[in-house]
């Protein structure tokens, strides 16, 4: 019988310079490549033929595990029936079917859902939104968006603006006009090794009321941050402190965004995070676990009354918003999405979640005494250990430890000297411990 052809996921690429590779330090990585070609459930396969048990749900996106049968199926199945139809002027049915299920996912009155293809595109809809639906009511002028350092809101400029990481900003120019910025919300000196929620820093939302002091409430439209900011290394909101930003937007007419684009669908045991801190927001950011990565797509959420508040007028062959991607609402992913919810829903994965959650805890926080550790942080399934930089050379420590897990057969997520871990939410017991051991044991051998 003739063997199957090889393909270019049994062989190491010739030529690995094309490739300009995202967020990734590129000479180094050439230098010793990882590269990944299979994945099931919870393990990649690596070129090499070793299983490498997924911390990090991909990039905080598989949350169901992978090549999961029903949504790989469905896929399959749309991919062959229709693998396009254009959305502006046309339809197909499964969006609509998406979008009424995620509507009824929502906390609140997030009922109506504008489909995107990536977080960084669900949060530039977002804040147009926002810009337009003042607009629309009459207060043009609220031009202003205020965002939160350290926040991360993807990479349109955009989410730059709001965004409140250098790296990401200082090489792109000016950017939009009109931003300001919160400060974020962690202290190494009055919140470290919190289990949880901090105690302490809810009254860093009221800076919300002294920015709003400067410019002038008439002059913001928009408020966006993370409930859980993610890339930043898993910041935790104090208690109290996003109640304290929903009533100071209240008061002030300033719509309030979640960008749930990490902390949604399931992450933190609950279908977002709006749910677990029984706070609604005006505008809501997905995508990663919306379709559990299967296929590119991002989806905002809006409150009733802004999505109404374009709808208004005599004139119905008015486009009411001048805002969409060629692929927003794509067949695939809109299958993706769907199959995802069924799986999430059938195997009750989010109350899987919360269920796991005092055990994650208590796992991650065997790490606080361990060698330079200088925090251990966590919420839902997700944490972050963060490590005293070695002197002259900040970021390396965290990089060996990281490497050190992978080929110890752990992915984790680095980011300068700290690591988040964030695995698909069907870990099992036996898994959290192996992550916990095999960072243990890498930080030993990393000191
Ligand atoms: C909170 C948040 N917003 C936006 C984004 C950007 O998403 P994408 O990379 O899909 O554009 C991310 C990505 O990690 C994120 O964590």
């Amino acid at each position: 019988m003739a063997s199957a052809p090889e393909t270019v996921y049994d062989r190491m690429p010739n030529d690995l310079s094309a490739f300009w590779m995202p967020f990734t330090a590129n000479r180094q990585f050439k230098a010793a490549p990882r590269l990944l070609v299979e994945a099931k459930d919870m393990h990649y396969t690596t070129q090499d033929g070793r299983k490498v048990l997924d911390g990090t749900a991909g990039l905080w996106c598989v949350n169901a595990g992978h090549c999961r049968e029903p949504i790989v199926r469905a896929v399959q199945e749309q991919v062959a029936r229709m693998e396009y139809a254009p959305p502006f002027q046309m339809g197909h049915p499964a969006p609509f079917e998406l979008a009424a299920r995620l509507a009824r996912m929502a906390p609140g009155d997030l009922d109506h859902v504008f489909f995107t293809n990536s977080g960084s595109e669900s949060v530039d809809t977002a804040l147009k939104i926002a810009l337009a639906y003042h607009r629309m009511k009459g207060e043009g002028q609220r031009t202003r968006l205020i965002g939160r350092s350290r926040g991360y809101h993807g990479v349109g400029f955009g989410g730059i603006s709001v965004g409140g990481m250098s790296p990401n900003r200082k090489f792109y120019g000016g950017m939009l006009g009109g931003v300001d910025h919160l400060p974020h919300t962690h202290s190494l000196q009055n919140m470290a090794f919190s289990r949880g929620q901090p105690e302490w820093g809810a009254h860093l939302a009221d800076e919300l009321e002294e920015i709003v002091a400067l410019h002038d409430a008439s002059t913001i439209a928009a408020v966006i941050v993370e409930p859980v900011a993610g890339s930043a290394g898993v910041l935790v909101p104090p208690k109290g402190y996003l109640e304290r930003l929903r009533a100071i937007c209240d008061k002030h007419g300033l719509l309030l965004i979640f960008d749930e684009v990490i902390t949604g669908f399931g992450r933190l045991g609950t279908s977002f995070a709006g749910d677990r801190f029984g706070v609604v927001p005006d505008l809501m950011t997905t995508a990663k676990g919306l379709t559990n990565a299967t296929v590119p797509m991002g989806a905002v959420f809006c409150r009733k009354f802004i999505h109404d508040a374009f709808m208004q007028g005599d004139n119905t062959h008015a486009v009411e918003l001048t805002h969409g991607y060629t692929y927003s609402a794509h067949p695939l992913a809109a299958a993706a999405g769907l199959a995802t919810l069924d799986v999430y829903q059938e195997e009750g994965l989010f109350e899987r979640a919360a269920e796991l959650e005092p055990y994650w805890q208590d796992a991650l926080h065997s790490l606080d005494d361990a060698g330079p550790v200088v925090d251990v942080r966590n919420f839902g399934i997700m944490g972050a250990v963060q490590f005293d930089p070695r002197k002259d050379s900040p970021g390396t420590r965290g990089y060996d430890i990281f490497t050190k897990c992978y080929e110890k057969g752990v992915l984790v997520r680095y980011t300068a000297d700290i690591l988040a871990m964030s695995p698909p939410l069907i870990v099992s017991k036996g898994q959290i411990d192996q992550i916990v051991d095999t960072l243990a044991e890498s930080i030993k051998e990393a000191a």
